[in-house]
């Protein structure tokens, strides 16, 4: 058995925030709410187009668009392996806690939301873009790949996502000065939030009630599932740069050389990689969470977080 001590969270006060919340996919997206597509969708701290030396002012705020749609693209991906990691935790505890079924629960409806709502997204923004923008996939072989890993090292991928969540909105997308991002995908990214701050409370208690039944070396085991995933990740991610670059040659009719295509292809990948994996891996919550589980395990987590950022 491991004891491990990280911040305390009641399912009492996370089914409270939760109830606060009341918003529907139909609220934030529908055909009289468009995308404007004269605007960025994300921060440049998370999308990193100005830098690219090769690309005009337009081709920049394609890019930026094309990342957008990537962008909820990937959260959707991912919650289609929260959501069964979430179902399969809530038979696994039983009822005796009621309000910790009733939260887990109401995590699994939300991820389902989530799921809806960028599909809802998707849809919006190829009937809205120029061109057609592929996308990693599908979504049932990434969740394939995942799952077969062990319970914790699931659930550690998805603790470092939630928190993630977070940091993006509270560092990049709340406080965008300057920027004039298009208001409707900020509404997406600001809803989707609010709601993901409960599911980061609730995973850190699905870690450790998870944690609790194991022992040393099973822990170790899922310090190396989630290094596993992670890296599986970091392959999709670059896979998604590669689909980008094709999909801003099409919607631009521009044609890079092998140098500008390179150019775009190590700015974006760096990108990708500090948003999705560095800001993650680095999460102070984060960070507490597994220092606690597993100092040595923590250690191997710091050095590989460090070619991400
Ligand atoms: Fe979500
Ligand atoms: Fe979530």
């Amino acid at each position: 058995m491991t004891a491990i001590t990280i911040p305390k969270y009641s399912y009492s006060s996370i089914l409270n925030d939760a109830a606060k919340i009341t918003w529907q996919v139909q609220d934030l997206i529908s055909p009289d709410q468009p995308l404007d597509f004269t605007k960025p969708f994300l921060p440049e701290a998370i999308a990193h187009v100005q830098v690219i030396a090769c690309l005009d002012a337009d081709e920049k705020l394609t890019l930026n668009q094309i990342r957008g749609n990537s962008y909820l693209h990937l959260f959707g991906l991912v919650e289609e392996f929260i959501l069964p990691l979430v179902v399969n935790h809530v038979q696994s505890i039983g009822h005796e806690n009621i309000e910790a079924t009733e939260a887990y629960l109401c995590f699994a409806e939300e991820e389902s939301k989530h799921i809806h709502l960028f599909r809802q997204f998707a849809a919006a923004f190829e009937a809205g873009f120029e061109s057609r923008c592929e996308v990693i996939g599908p979504a049932k072989a990434i969740a394939d790949f995942v799952l077969q890993h062990s319970p914790l090292g699931v659930a550690l991928v998805t603790l470092h996502i939630e928190w993630m969540t977070q940091r993006h909105f509270l560092d990049s997308v709340r406080n965008h000065q300057g920027e004039q991002l298009d208001p409707q995908f900020c509404s997406l990214l600001k809803h989707h939030w609010q709601e993901e701050a409960q599911h980061a409370r609730l995973d850190t208690l699905m870690v450790e009630e998870v944690a609790k039944t194991l022992d040393s070396p099973a822990i170790s085991a899922a310090i190396d599932d989630y290094i596993a995933i992670i890296q599986y990740l970091n392959q999709g991610l670059k896979a998604q740069v590669q689909l980008d670059i094709t999909s801003l040659e099409q919607a631009t009719g521009r044609t890079f050389s092998v140098a500008e295509r390179d150019e775009i292809r190590q700015i974006q990948e760096l990108s990708y990689q500090k948003a999705f994996l560095g800001s993650g891996m680095s999460h102070p919550n984060f960070v507490k969470t597994v220092q606690a589980l597993s100092p040595t395990g923590y250690a191997r987590i710091a050095a590989l977080a460090t070619t991400f950022s």
